[in-house]
């Protein structure tokens, strides 16, 4: 019977370099040299050259292309390649391919180490067994101890059947280890094949999620089981394609169009964070004017408060050269978050977008903003917010969802961000909502706002509405004289006035200007230092 222990590798190179050894020991050791490069061949063969060319032809990379793809030329240093699993049962033992079913390592983007793993679809379809548990654990744990970032390329069945109980101790000591590292180092996956059961768990536990278009799903169980369970049907496609979990779940941030696009992404968002809660995000030599004038934006806002204007030209006209990282842009999309940079340091934008459901707040954009301002905070990237807001979206849907708690999120999220928080009012800020989005009374650092902007309760007509409801009841001619209330009221308080002479606005700014006074403002922030009461941790309405 054949022994599957490690010492089943004695193979040819073995015997023969035993038999040589007193004869010649150089060239015994290059005999082992040889056996050591058959054997890294090997391993980069992986499941096979049948399995990795149907990988290329379902138009994915392998995933130690995807690693050389992502990393600086050259950089990667890979560790336990040499790995093989030691379970039995169901014909395993017979299959036990070096490197097991993930290749691991660090290497460099743009200079910054980053530790990677990459699972490897063409072994057991990338599913997670004992030893590549071990595996990723290994740089996990190298990775927070040394404070740089873990990217996860994720291809994976999910638990290797075959391991069993192996399989969920493996995922369990992930998930484990991306709870200790969330807030420490950021923790970014990609989803580049059909994930399922716990491979999909430990992404949702990571800071953002990629998805490449057609070629990736996420669920934790597929149409087979659906159908059998419920009865319900539903191709892979509309139950865990990237575009279903960009625009309706929430759980994939960022959708690429095929792989390479997917691992350029990354990239490019690693350029704006820092390598560790530690250190502050990293610094480009900034190209834009500091003083730029914002041309565009005093045409931009329209005369009528009712009519929208798209915020994404606020973010474009104002931050360096009009680079905007946006992170789920598909989904909530009356909320606009993202990354740029002002004078050459990173910050985090939010921002309401009066072109969806006028910019009101509801439950997933309050879930989406404070996700976001949490993940910013832990990572020292300053936020500005933009704020143009009608309140938060009524109706019974909302309320029986829980808007109330979820709303509670973006608030406490705000509340307890220590980062320098900058705030420009361009049009409505209306009640709670207001207040919700990074007003003076939560702390903002600086808050501006244009002239265009209304600070209230809320907007004139509801007002009048409510507060003169018996004297349009009992005038002669209701509609004008409701016009002439509503008339008033704007004059009176839709404007900054009232709030800036209480000092909730620090100044009211022209639109052109809005860049050259962020930038003064971040500058005069960059050595603010605060911290919350000591406490375990506080309890976000989950
Ligand atoms: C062992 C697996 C596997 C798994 C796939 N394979 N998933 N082996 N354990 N979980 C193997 C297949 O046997 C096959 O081997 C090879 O990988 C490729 O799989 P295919 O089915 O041929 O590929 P494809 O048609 O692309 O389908 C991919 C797939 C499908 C959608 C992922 O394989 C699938 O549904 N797998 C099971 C998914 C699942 O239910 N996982 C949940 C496990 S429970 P050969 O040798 O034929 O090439 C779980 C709970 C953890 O994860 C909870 C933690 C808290």
């Amino acid at each position: 019977m054949a022994s599957v222990g490690y010492d089943s590798r004695a193979g040819p190179y073995n015997r023969c370099t035993m038999a040589m050894k007193e004869e010649n020991p150089k060239r015994t050791l290059d005999l082992k040299i040889e056996e050591l490069e058959a054997l890294k061949s090997e391993a980069r063969l992986a499941g096979g050259e049948q399995a990795i060319a149907k990988q290329h032809d379902r138009g994915k990379l392998t995933a130690r292309e995807r690693i050389e793809h992502l990393l600086d030329k050259d950089s990667f240093v890979e560790t336990d390649m040499l790995v093989r699993h030691r379970s039995h049962g169901f014909g395993i033992e017979n299959k036990r391919p070096l490197s097991d079913a993930v290749v691991t390592g660090w290497g460099t983007i743009d200079g910054r180490k980053v530790f990677v793993f990459a699972q490897d679809f063409t072994v057991f379809g990338g599913s997670l067994g004992e030893v590549m548990g071990e595996k990723i654990c290994k740089i996990m744990d190298l990775a927070l101890e040394t404070g740089a970032p873990v990217i996860g390329l994720n291809d994976s069945g999910g638990a290797r059947i075959q391991e069993g109980a192996a399989s969920l101790a493996g995922y369990g000591y992930i998930f484990d280890r991306n709870v200790r590292s969330s807030g420490v180092i950021p923790q970014i996956s990609a989803i580049m094949g059909p994930c399922a059961g716990g491979a999909v768990y430990s992404p949702a536990m990571t800071d953002i999620t990629f998805m490449v278009d057609e070629t990736s799903h996420m669920f934790i169980t597929g149409p087979e089981v659906i159908k059998a369970v419920t009865g319900e049907t539903v191709t892979q496609e509309e139950l865990g394609g990237a575009m279903s979990h960009a625009s309706k779940s929430g759980v994939a941030h960022v959708v690429a169009s095929n792989d390479e696009d997917c691992l350029d992404r990354i990239r490019y968002l690693m350029s704006f964070l820092p390598s560790n809660n530690f250190e502050s995000p990293p610094y480009f030599s900034p190209t834009d004017d500091p003083a730029r004038s914002c041309d565009s934006l005093n045409d931009l806002m329209p005369d009528s408060p009712n009519i929208p204007y798209d915020m994404h030209a606020v973010i474009k006209e104002v931050f360096d050269d009009g680079e905007f990282f946006e992170v789920h842009e598909h989904w909530a999309q009356n909320i606009i978050v993202g990354f740029s940079r002002l004078n050459g340091h990173p910050v985090g934008i939010v921002a309401n977008q009066p072109q969806v459901l006028a910019g009101c707040l509801d439950i997933e954009s309050s879930t989406k903003g404070a996700r976001f301002v949490r993940f910013c905070d832990a990572f020292n990237i300053p936020l500005v917010t933009f704020v143009d807001v009608p309140g938060f979206l009524p109706g019974t849907e909302q309320e029986y969802g829980g808007i109330i708690r979820h709303g509670a999120k973006l608030l406490y999220a705000f509340s307890e961000a220590t980062v320098p928080r900058l705030t420009v009012i361009t049009r409505k800020a209306y009640g709670g909502a207001y207040v919700v989005m990074n007003s003076k009374h939560i702390r903002s650092d600086m808050s501006f706002a244009w002239p265009s902007a209304q600070i209230a309760v809320m907007g004139a007509e509801g007002a009048v509405n409510i507060i003169h409801r018996k004297e349009i009841a009992g005038a002669d001619d209701a509609e004008s004289k409701r016009k002439e209330l509503i008339d008033d009221y704007t004059e009176k308080f839709s404007n900054p006035y009232i709030a800036a002479e209480r000092g909730y606005i620090d100044a009211v700014i022209e639109p052109t200007d809005t860049r050259r006074k962020l930038g003064q403002a971040l500058d005069m922030l960059r050595s603010k230092r605060e911290s919350m009461p000591q406490r375990k941790h506080g309890n976000i309405p989950l």
